[in-house]
């Protein structure tokens, strides 16, 4: 018969049904009379029981199986007499498919985070971890649903490319050239030989080419992987890690803020909605109280702050932080937590950031020394969204990358566009790993990525 997934036996509860689920053993509770195993298939947070008597033929086997076994059980549902579940699973057969010894490390107790990721690939198969990816997997959807039902148009755009949209020289780089000894000419690497015929590397964002998108199909997204070979010994980066990058048409900075909000909204209502089970695990085990927290997110509308005045703000704050802060500098994550913590208790945009801190294309100010940028800034995580609007226009454009020392030749096509039909546009990127990050409550990014890939580690 056909495998049941857990989630869906449980949620029918329809005692007397013959069932047939497979997973993994969570515990065995034995008896000389009955033997309890609780299993779980990933499909939701509940293991189900199974309940299996003398009468199974490999009922000494079933007995002795250890944490982590993979079975497939065939039996009837029956009302369970126990607390805490309203159905058990009869056996009237047990496969024992891949039977786990006793040296299987996730034995029945809380193993730190730490020793977790040390066992990345076991660990989607403990409480926690099968939360956070199966809430990772529906906000991915969600993503896309949001997006759909705006009309908006999908765009996959390049993970190869020769361009460094944020300046910031955090490329990996790809090469086609021998790594022992790569031709040069003058001292210099010579490309004639590689692939491309020029130095490329892993794309640090979507972005220009999701703008040229947006300049043919007004209403654009991307969502995929980028990499920034940057220091990412923090709780907050990855060298890897996924991105949404929206872009819109006859857009300024506050329509761009205001789809920011929607946004983050829909997601935080999707989460507690078909995330229930999930999110109130995080609630009891990773962040008290996070569900009302992040309901009331779902229906705030989000604070406004000049950079000006978040930087006034943070001059005359009764703490003393490790970063310098004065007008000019960037935020760092100690700021931008108590800018959203203490000052504001909530989501709040940053906009008008100094152009000097800020990458070549955002548009810039009357004023002549701020951009038209919007950090979105929330409790624990600090920035979750970077965007601005963009300089739509030429001679202003190709000013700014003479000052930020960014090659025009390379961007020549990125240039044709404010030649013909330039328009005002926007857009920003979301953090994917961060906005998990948010609504699960978790502190370090290495917990919501399946695999992260930080400084030293990308053996699996
Ligand atoms: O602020 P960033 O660098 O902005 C851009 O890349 C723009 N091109 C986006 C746009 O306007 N289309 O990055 C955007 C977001 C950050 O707010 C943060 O959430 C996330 O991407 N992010 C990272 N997440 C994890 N690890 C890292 N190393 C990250 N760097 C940025
Ligand atoms: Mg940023």
């Amino acid at each position: 018969s056909v495998r049941m997934r857990i989630s869906k036996v449980l949620a029918d509860c329809c005692p007397g049904n013959d069932t047939n689920i497979a997973g993994w053993v969570r515990t065995v509770r034995s008896g000389k009379e009955i033997t309890f195993l609780a299993v779980n298939d990933g499909s939701c947070l509940e293991s189900l029981q199974v309940v299996a008597d003398p009468a199974l033929d490999n009922y000494e086997a079933v007995c002795r199986l250890g944490t982590g076994s993979s079975v497939r059980v065939t039996g009837v549902l029956q009302e369970s007499p126990a607390s805490g579940q309203r159905i058990e699973l009869r056996a009237t057969e047990i496969k024992i498919i891949g039977a786990a010894d006793q040296d299987y490390p996730l034995q029945k107790k809380r193993h730190s985070f730490e020793f977790l990721r040390e066992i990345a690939h076991l660990r989607p198969r403990t409480n926690t971890f099968g939360a956070v990816f199966r809430t990772r997997s529906a906000l991915a959807q969600a993503v896309h649903r949001f997006f759909a039902e705006r009309g908006f148009i999908y765009v996959h755009t390049p993970i190869i490319t020769a361009n460094d949209c944020e300046g910031a020289g955090e490329l990996f780089r790809v090469t086609t050239l021998p790594f022992e000894k790569p031709p040069l000419v003058d001292g210099k690497v010579d490309f004639a030989e590689d692939f491309f015929a020029q130095a490329t590397g892993l794309t640090v964002s979507g972005q220009l080419e999701g703008e040229l998108f947006a300049l043919a199909f007004s209403d654009i997204y991307t969502f995929g992987p980028t990499f920034r070979a940057e220091n990412s010994n923090t709780p907050r980066h990855a060298a890897e890690f996924w991105m949404i990058e929206p872009e819109i048409a006859f857009a300024d900075l506050m329509a761009d803020a205001a789809l920011a909000e929607d946004f983050l909204r829909f997601l935080c209502r999707f989460a507690l909605e078909e995330c229930s089970a999930d999110m109130a695990f995080f609630d009891e085990h990773i962040e008290k109280g996070i569900v009302k927290r992040i309901d009331a997110v779902a229906d705030s509308s989000f604070a406004i702050m000049d950079y000006s005045e978040a930087i006034g703000r943070l001059e005359k704050a009764p703490v003393s932080f490790q970063y310098p802060v004065s007008w000019g500098l960037d935020l760092q994550t100690e700021h931008e937590r108590y800018i959203t913590e203490q000052i504001v208790g909530g989501p709040v945009f940053i906009i008008n950031y100094p152009k000097d801190i800020k990458a070549f294309y955002m548009r810039q100010n009357d004023d002549g020394k701020t951009v038209a940028a919007m950090d979105l800034l929330v409790p624990k995580v600090g920035e979750i969204i970077g965007g601005s609007q963009r300089e739509e226009r030429l001679d202003l454009l190709q000013q700014r990358m003479l000052e930020t020392g960014v090659n025009p030749e390379g961007l020549w096509w990125y240039l044709d566009s404010r030649r013909w039909g330039s328009c005002p546009h926007a857009g920003f990127g979301l953090g994917f790993e961060r906005l998990v990050m948010y609504l699960a409550g978790m502190e370090n990014i290495r917990d919501v990525v399946p695999f992260p890939r930080t400084p030293r580690h990308a053996e699996f």
